[in-house]
């Protein structure tokens, strides 16, 4: 039967509608939720907020989806923020106190907060309490004040950049991985029931050999190969339509983009295969070093055709055959 896509072109609404609201919905990273599920359900039998989390991992990997579904779990809303907006006292004084009790404060990118913020941060985390400086010079007081029970959710990208007494404060510390093939699978299947496409089972392993392990890829790939579904084969995404997709996004059957094939590329010509200090790669391919460490090394590494050693990264023999095309 053919099926009615849903009215929505607007990728962000797309991007909420297959937000997992559920913890069967949220597929995979089983040993975290198992372990969140205990956290919260202890704190629900002792009546208390949840000890505060932190989730580190690569981007798309679900972070954000945990801190809502742990807010429907405790039945209680989550306040949104972000690390870059938080750069002075006053700023997380203003979002603290504001807080109703129990509430959830998600923080976003919780290592680009300023240090200001962080040191404001650590007494509220610890003993709910909030250290305020009251006057100027040398009439100068703090004042203490009392904040009601709350939890904070943090995530990161970039663990390494957390200052430690920051982490020392949160009750458990999970980090995402990328997921199981499986798992890529299940989550493509069920979107693409949710965007009302069907789909062929030899165009979800396509998808999900191509989506770097990540949800968030996944999905993206799935939107767009239901684009080309929809135009060109009525709505029945197939093989033939992924594999067009993939070409015109330039992706690779692994999820390799461009840019990931210059670098190795780049890495060889350039540096004869490294070792090659990041920097110098950085320049090489005018990226910025911080995006090739976040951004296209993980998942190189992962798929083992770069490594990082002592002395700089390197392209592996899998990687030199990954470009001679014989991977
Ligand atoms: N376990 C999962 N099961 C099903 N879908 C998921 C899962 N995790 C994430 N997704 C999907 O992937 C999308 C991206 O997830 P999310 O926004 O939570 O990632 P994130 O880790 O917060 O990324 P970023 O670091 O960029 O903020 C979600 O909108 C959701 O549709
Ligand atoms: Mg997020």
């Amino acid at each position: 039967m053919k099926k009615q896509p849903i009215q929505t072109s607007d990728d962000k609404e797309v991007d909420i509608a297959l937000r997992p609201s559920s913890w069967d919905e949220y597929v995979g990273q089983t040993k975290i939720k198992e372990s969140v599920r205990l956290i919260l359900e202890a704190a629900k039998q002792r009546g208390e907020s949840s000890d505060h989390l932190l989730f580190y991992g690569q981007a798309g990997l679900g972070k954000t989806t945990l801190a809502y579904l742990i807010g429907r779990e405790m039945g209680v809303s989550v306040r949104s923020t972000t690390g870059p907006t938080l750069e002075r006292t006053g700023d997380v004084a203003a979002i603290l106190s504001n807080l109703e009790p129990h509430e959830i404060l998600f923080i976003d990118e919780v290592h680009r907060m300023s240090s200001a913020a962080e040191e404001i941060l650590y007494p509220a985390l610890e003993s709910r309490k909030l250290h305020l400086v009251v006057g100027k010079g040398p009439s100068a007081k703090t004042v203490s004040i009392d904040l009601p029970p709350f939890t904070v959710i943090a995530a990161t990208t970039k663990v390494n950049m957390l200052s430690s007494p920051l982490r020392s404060r949160f009750g458990a510390i999970f980090r995402l991985d990328y997921y199981q093939t499986e798992d890529i699978q299940m989550i493509i299947k069920r979107s693409a029931n949710i965007l009302g496409a069907e789909i062929k089972e030899k165009a979800v392993h396509r998808l999900a050999k191509a989506s770097r392990l990540t949800p968030r890829v996944a999905n993206r790939l799935l939107r767009r190969a239901r684009d080309y579904a929809q135009v060109h084969q009525e709505n029945i995404i197939d093989e033939e339509a992924v594999l067009r997709t993939l070409e015109m996004l330039e992706v690779d059957e692994f999820g390799l983009e461009r840019a990931d094939r210059e670098l190795l590329q780049t890495m060889i010509e350039k540096f004869k295969g490294g070792p090659v200090g990041l920097s110098s790669l950085g320049a090489a391919i005018h990226e910025e070093p911080g995006t090739i460490e976040e951004v296209f090394e993980p998942y190189l590494i992962m798929l083992g055709l770069l490594n990082r050693t002592p002395m700089g990264r390197i392209v592996t023999e899998k990687g030199r055959e990954y470009l001679e095309n014989k991977f």
